[in-house]
């Protein structure tokens, strides 16, 4: 392929990625923006394997790599359940920052193109920084797989002045790279390069161990981001444009997704990609001292009387939580919501930005479920209504519906934006027991007067509601 076509095929990948951002930004249009996606993704690979960069002989190279990647891939798409997709996720922004690292050593040691002088120092920093990137988030994506799928604890671990720790190692970083810069060999400048990548993979370990429960959406959004620019420092090392820009776009994207993230949990954009957290920098959450451990009766309700509530309802707002994905109970939601809507209940659904485990995590299930778009809202648009609501059904939601964010100080979520299901008439919990959510916090909407819980998997209760509306006619 002529290095003119590579540049237009590029041109082209570069518009369908844009599109395809476009189009992923609403439910409506997100299937036609994947696609778009797709073919962007399948031209860039067509463009740069064929194109005139790789050189004879590196083409089998390539394609082996492509097949055993491929095939990685294709095993992990196929095995891997809903639940488990931020976990999956995670683990591919930390294959984007190992890139980054290996492609930044790998260009460091090719002699092939000889920089001198400005040239040398600007490809040099571009190493530097690559692998600067690329350490933090492969290490940090690491950590964050490990705190989502439960292998290592939810809790914060908080180092006795961390924030210097952070400090001394930026300083070292700084220093190191001077050093580097000033090497008189490959072999002289290789030291600073790894002591730097040392502390870069300790660094990324450090400030992702610091975040405890509920704070974790904001990392996963940060780290979204971070892989982005870990590719676009890829595509500076190698002198790709396409990668520059498509890193860009995900790096920026990602720090979007990371601004909404913060406003959603009420937490300071700044002070995140600072590394600060929050203004208790995320105290441990169970035990955080002074907050109210909350009191009072809890009312079990069967999926009978669940039914009757719901028969005699004119206006249901349903909030789905991470417990409907777990259960995979989209789909029965979605006969009930239909059942109502029937009868001429109005029923609307609630969703919280941090709800499940992944952005858009709840908004994903309710599509492939069918429930149309126009009764799904975003947790601002309707969180006024719960005093006019007659019933709010929680389904496997416990966080984002916790009054303690907002009657409780101490607690290790106050100030994060809930929805206010206890404000409807009468608000029904489904769960299978009173453990606390992701967060690790005691939940007092489970002792309200007006508050009813129908124990067991969300499913199977669900579908025993259904019966019982059905059979009620
Ligand atoms: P959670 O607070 O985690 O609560 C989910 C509840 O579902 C649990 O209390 C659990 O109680 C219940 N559950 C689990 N399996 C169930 C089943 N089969 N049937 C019925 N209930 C079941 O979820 P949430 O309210 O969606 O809040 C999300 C939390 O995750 C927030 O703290 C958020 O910060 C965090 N988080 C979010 C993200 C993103 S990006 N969305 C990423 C990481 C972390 P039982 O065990 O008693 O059934």
């Amino acid at each position: 392929m002529s290095a003119s076509l590579a540049t237009v095929s590029y041109l082209g990948a570069t518009i369908l990625f844009i599109l395809c951002l476009g189009g992923l930004s609403n439910q409506e249009t997100a299937r036609r923006g994947n696609l778009y996606g797709i073919i962007g993704m399948t031209i860039a690979v067509l463009a740069t394997v064929f194109g005139p960069r790789v050189v004879a002989g590196g083409l089998p190279w390539i394609i082996g790599a492509m097949v055993v990647g491929g095939a990685v891939g294709l095993y992990a798409a196929r095995v891997v359940k809903m639940t488990q997709m931020p976990e999956l996720v995670a683990l591919m922004h930390s294959m984007v920052g190992l890139a980054a690292c290996l492609v930044g050593f790998a260009s460091y040691i090719d002699t092939s193109i000889a920089y001198t002088g400005a040239e040398k120092a600007i490809h040099e920093i571009e190493i530097y920084v690559g692998i600067l990137i690329g350490a933090v988030t492969f290490s940090g994506s690491v950590i964050a797989f490990g705190k989502l799928s439960g292998k290592i604890g939810g809790k914060p671990v908080l180092l006795p002045g961390r924030h210097f720790l952070n400090l001394a190692g930026l300083l070292i970083v700084i220093y190191f790279g001077r050093e580097f810069l000033h090497a008189g060999t490959i072999a002289q400048g290789m030291t600073p390069l790894i002591v730097m990548t040392i502390i870069s993979l300790l660094f990324g370990v450090h400030m992702v161990m610091a975040i405890g429960g509920a704070d974790m959406p904001v990392v996963v959004s940060m780290l979204n981001s971070y892989s982005g620019w870990a590719a676009a420092a890829t595509g500076f090392m190698l002198s790709n444009d396409l990668l520059i820009v498509t890193g860009a776009l995900v790096g920026s994207s990602g720090a979007i997704l990371s601004y909404i993230m913060c406003n959603a949990m009420n937490r300071n954009f700044l002070s995140v990609i600072a590394g600060g957290f929050g203004s208790d920098g995320g105290a441990p959450a169970p035990a955080a001292s002074g907050s109210v451990q909350p009191a009072g009766e809890v009312v079990a309700v069967s999926a009978t009387e669940t039914a009757d509530l719901l028969r005699e309802a004119k206006n249901v707002i349903i909030v789905p939580g991470y417990g409907m994905a777990v259960a995979q109970a989209q789909h029965t939601v979605y006969e009930i919501t239909e059942y109502l809507r029937e009868k001429g209940v109005n029923v609307r659904f609630g969703i919280h930005p941090v709800a499940g485990r992944m952005p858009g995590h709840m908004n994903v299930l309710l599509a492939e479920a069918k429930v149309p778009y126009d009764i799904v809202f975003e947790m601002d648009e309707l969180n006024e209504d719960f005093p006019e609501t007659d019933v709010a059904m929680v389904i496997g939601a416990n966080d984002i519906v916790n009054p303690a964010a907002q009657e409780d100080p101490a607690s290790p979520i106050a100030g994060m934006p809930v929805l206010e299901v206890w404000k409807a008439k009468t608000s029904i919990v489904m769960k299978r027991s009173m453990a606390s959510g992701y967060a690790g916090v005691d939940n007092p909407l489970f002792y309200k007067d007006n508050n009813r819980m129908l124990f067991g998997d969300a499913k199977k209760m669900l579908e025993e509601v259904f019966v019982a509306l059905k059979a009620a006619e």
